[in-house]
């Protein structure tokens, strides 16, 4: 997979040379490109961003920079990324479909947004995805970039390194995950719960699903079918 990062802050996506993403860089199953988008302004200043049309607060990124940072950068297989508090909510399943694709751009804005013919434009030549993180307000789309990157990298085949870990971790059935345990058994008076310790695997099997069932319903009723 190939994903390139446009923003007018690179230095927020360093994180990126580490951890998970790192390690699937160094196996060549990942290939992630930051750029400023700076590099596509032609005036002394390097402007992105003009008092908004209509009025009101803060500024809105011009539209011609984004212009040609997607002219050079997208292809007939991109998929491009616009973070935004009012995109759909992310989640799991959006993060499995994105994991098959070859090539994911990421438009982060800045100040109160991107000029929308720029959205427009995404829309009518790519393929567009305006995705939130949830009902919440980042100062830009760096962030989620990033929290959307590592969902969607470690779900691409070969990049766990054991893919097992996927099946039982939570939302990929839908339910919370389950508590868990290690060594030792009782640790300040707090037991390890003893149906774990009994080696019985259907036994362990059911808690383990009760608990993912308790969870999701005092935490996130939303979730529950
Ligand atoms: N940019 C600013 N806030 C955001 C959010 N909640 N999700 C995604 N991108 C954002």
């Amino acid at each position: 997979m190939r994903i390139d990062i446009i923003t007018i802050f690179p230095e927020y996506l360093d994180p990126l040379a580490l951890s998970l993403p790192g390690r699937a860089r160094e196996r060549g199953l990942l290939d992630i490109q930051v750029h400023d988008l700076r590099e596509w302004t032609h005036d002394r200043h390097r402007t992105v961003d003009d008092t908004p049309y209509g009025g009101g607060a803060g500024m809105v990124m011009r539209p011609e920079p984004w212009g040609e940072a997607l002219d050079s950068v997208c292809t007939e297989e991109s998929v491009v990324i616009v973070p935004t508090p009012s995109g759909e909510v992310f989640d799991q399943g959006r993060a499995a479909a994105l994991s098959a694709e070859r090539h994911l751009v990421f438009c982060c804005g800045r100040y109160e947004g991107i000029d929308q013919r720029v959205i427009d434009e995404i829309a009518d030549r790519w393929r567009l995805a305006e995705l939130s993180l949830g009902d919440f307000v980042l100062n830009g789309g760096e962030v989620a970039a990033l929290a959307i990157t590592e969902a969607v990298v470690r779900l691409i085949p070969g990049f766990m390194g054991n893919p097992d870990s996927l099946v039982e971790e939570s939302h990929a059935d839908g339910l919370l995950e389950y508590p868990v345990y290690t060594k030792p058994a009782s640790w300040r008076g707090r037991d390890v719960p003893e149906v774990l310790l009994s080696g019985h695997h259907g036994n362990v099997a059911r808690w383990r699903h009760e608990q993912a069932v308790e969870r999701t319903r005092a935490r996130r009723p939303d979730l529950e079918r």
